[in-house]
């Protein structure tokens, strides 16, 4: 049994990440947990992640914003993300109406997404016809790409138009074939794109720094940090069901590569599971239910993109790959989430093993040809039924014994088979709806 979570959180360097295919309820983690954060970072991922944190003044729906930003004293957008300025700048305006002081910094290093970019995304999709990936058409792929590619703008290029002009200029000429028919295909369109982002570069200007230096510093004075990663673990460019995946890093690593302070710092890594699966977009899903049992899920937990709206497919918890996310995170504890909602079903199942051509895996396959063919072990579990307000709220003031003894079984099973205690449940989409296990 890992040491109490509570008694590390005083002072610490926590990582929470999702371990399936997004959309865990990190956002709502991330919230809970960043009440006593010095500063709360994003490494990772734009405006494809999309998180909602529900508290007694309403629901807040992040993207590029980090998710503790209600609580935590300062946020920090890593050099590793994508970011949408215009997008920001709208976000940190809403966010203004129930916060006065939002304290951002943002990476200098970070990269843009323009409208171009954006515009790339489906033309891309286009292109790859059937094996497209289905992306949040938010621009993030091809931000990337230039990113790798060398020809990508950075937060810093902004506020130097020329610079800004000849890269916009370069990435055309790169792209050409896909942006010929586009209103990019101008000369002057481009340059007017150039323009709005100058300002808006002129704009966010003062938020910019180099923030691997900023972060050091605060890890070094012993600041309370909890870094916030976008996505899921099996979405990882590396890690996940590639292609069917997102264009950057999801897993623990990517913490030093896109905030600057070493992975070896991070004291504790907390992996979000939902106590179900969803997925949006296409690739394989061993566990997906089919479409009637799907339906009933998808409904009961409103199951639709918090970013396209998109129907997200659902399934049952899948621990043989949660085992893998495990391993390659090095994942400590676990948060599960959405056990309100699984409970309103009135049969539960858990899929433990896969079976290969008449052989268990001991491992994820890494085809995702074989990823599609595994048949599923199920674990039958009985509901613990729909809690309700009332009972949720007295399961929280009476702590983890008073749980349902049904999902107590659910739970017990999970840690046997992942080998990790599950430390914080989550009963509602609310902000005290959440259960902190004390050992
Ligand atoms: P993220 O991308 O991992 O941050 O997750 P999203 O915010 O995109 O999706 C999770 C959804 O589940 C959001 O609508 C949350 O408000 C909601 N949610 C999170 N935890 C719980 C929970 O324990 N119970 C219920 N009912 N909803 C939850
Ligand atoms: P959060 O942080 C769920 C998925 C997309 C698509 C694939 C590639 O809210 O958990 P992209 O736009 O990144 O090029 O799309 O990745 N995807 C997500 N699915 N939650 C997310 O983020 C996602 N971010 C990307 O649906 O299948
Ligand atoms: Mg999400």
């Amino acid at each position: 049994m890992v040491a109490s979570f509570d008694a590390q959180l005083a002072c610490m360097i926590t990582l929470v990440l999702g371990l399936q295919f997004g959309d865990e309820g990190k956002g709502k983690i991330v919230d809970y947990l960043s009440e006593s954060s010095d500063a709360v970072i994003k490494f990772n991922g734009g405006s494809n992640a999309g998180h909602t944190v529900v508290t007694d003044e309403g629901k807040f729906k992040f993207h590029l914003v980090p998710s503790g930003a209600l609580r935590a004293g300062e946020v920090i957008l890593g050099n590793g993300m994508t970011i949408d300025p215009f997008l920001l700048d709208q976000e940190m305006n809403n966010l203004s109406k129930f916060k006065e002081k939002i304290n951002v910094k943002i990476s200098k290093s970070a990269h843009v997404v323009t409208p171009m970019h954006r515009y790339l995304d489906q033309a891309e999709e286009t292109a790859r016809g059937s094996l497209s990936i289905g992306t949040t058409a938010q621009g993030i792929g091809p931000t990337y790409e230039d990113k790798y590619a060398r020809t990508g703008i950075r937060i810093a290029d902004l506020s130097n138009r020329g610079l800004l002009e000849e890269k916009i200029e370069l990435i055309y000429r790169m792209k050409r074939s896909l942006l010929e028919n586009s209103e990019y295909a101008s000369e002057q369109n481009r340059r007017a794109m150039a323009e709005k982002l100058y300002e808006i570069g002129l704009k966010l200007k003062h938020l910019t720094c180099d923030t691997e230096i900023y972060l050091n510093d605060l890890a070094n004075k012993g600041k309370n940090l909890l870094f916030e990663g976008s996505h899921g673990s099996m979405l990882d460019v590396d890690f996940g069901t590639y292609p069917f995946v997102t264009s950057s890093n999801t897993t623990s690593g990517a913490v030093s590569t896109g905030s600057g302070l070493s992975l070896r710092r991070v004291d504790r890594i907390v992996g979000v599971v939902k106590s179900y699966m969803s997925r949006v977009g296409f690739g394989p899903f061993p566990t997906e239910l089919p479409a009637a049992e799907g339906d009933r899920l998808r409904t009961i937990g409103n199951e639709y993109g918090t970013t396209t709206g998109r129907p997200r497919r659902v399934g049952w918890l899948d621990l043989v790959l949660l085992k893998y996310t495990i391993m390659i995170n090095d994942v400590d504890s676990i948060a599960l989430t959405r056990v309100d909602t699984l409970g309103k079903l009135e049969r539960i199942k858990i899929g433990y093993e896969y079976v290969l051509d008449g052989k268990t895996l001991d491992s994820l396959p890494k085809s995702n040809e074989d990823l599609a063919r595994v048949s599923v072990k199920y674990r039958d579990f009985k509901s613990w039924g729909d809690l309700g307000d009332d009972r949720i709220r007295e399961i929280i003031g009476k702590g983890f014994d008073n749980l349902p003894a049904e999902l107590k079984e659910y739970i017990d099973f999970i840690e046997q088979k992942l080998g990790k205690d599950v430390d914080i449940i989550s009963l509602g989409e609310k902000r005290s709806m959440t259960l902190f296990r004390k050992q």
